[in-house]
């Protein structure tokens, strides 16, 4: 039987890219559906840069302070994932706002995690506002990505407990471990066709992973 061709993914860093990496390591499995073909960074210095490059993936930087604006950046970034032949785009703490434009070009092809239960504390510091807000869960969402900022539809979401004494430190180090799970899990749901967007929400055909909020 012939073997699915695999889906050519791109990644978007700015940090140290431990989702990447998670990612990376995720498509190693010859059963996963994707592939990672690039990972940008509009850092030179981004760690996760040198940790691609390890792991054996083309990588590209792209400073976005050599642009005159967001759309000529963006520009440059569409011709730099066509180039790679990429098919889906994963932000993974990309720190860029995208225009318009661009977000229009990748309309159902791209994905983001957020560090939070969206549609809860959109934005930066999930962390500490989780904690102003007191919940009891915290947790991650992997979604594809529309022009306003971190909205559109939820393929995945993962829930941690927020416990009495927690910091945005301790918070964030108990949610990077969910993060660094789900989106793998996401991302293999969409390649391989299990999650597909209709009217706006994403419908999934797959049995959820343990302690992996699929939105059924
Ligand atoms: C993650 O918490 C991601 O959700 C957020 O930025 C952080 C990036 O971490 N947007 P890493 O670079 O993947 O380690």
């Amino acid at each position: 039987m012939a073997v699915p061709a695999k889906v050519r993914v791109a990644i978007l860093i700015s940090g140290r890219g431990s989702n990447m990496v998670a990612l990376v390591e995720a498509a190693r499995d010859p059963a996963f559906p994707a592939e990672i073909v690039l990972v940008l960074s509009n850092d030179s210095g981004a760690e996760g840069l040198s940790r691609a490059a390890a792991a054996g993936i083309p990588t590209k930087a792209l400073d976005h302070r050599s642009y005159p604006d967001r759309a000529t950046f963006d520009a440059a970034i569409d011709a730099a994932l066509r180039e790679a032949g990429a098919e889906l785009v994963c932000l993974a703490g990309f720190m860029r706002i995208l225009t318009d434009g661009f977000v229009e070009g990748w309309a159902g092809r791209m994905l983001n995690i957020h560090p939070s239960l969206l549609p809860l504390f959109k934005g930066t510091h999930t962390h500490a506002q989780a904690l102003a807000a007191g919940v009891r869960l915290h947790g991650c969402t992997v979604h594809f990505v529309v022009p306003e900022l971190d909205a559109g539809p939820i393929v995945a979401q993962a829930a941690v407990p927020v416990r009495q004494g927690d910091d945005p430190d301790s918070l964030a180090a108990r949610v990077i471990v969910q993060e660094r799970r789900l989106y793998p899990a996401a991302l293999a749901l969409v390649a391989g066709g299990k999650a597909r967007l209709d009217a706006g929400r994403v419908v999934i055909d797959a049995v959820p992973s343990e302690g992996v909020l699929f939105s059924l």
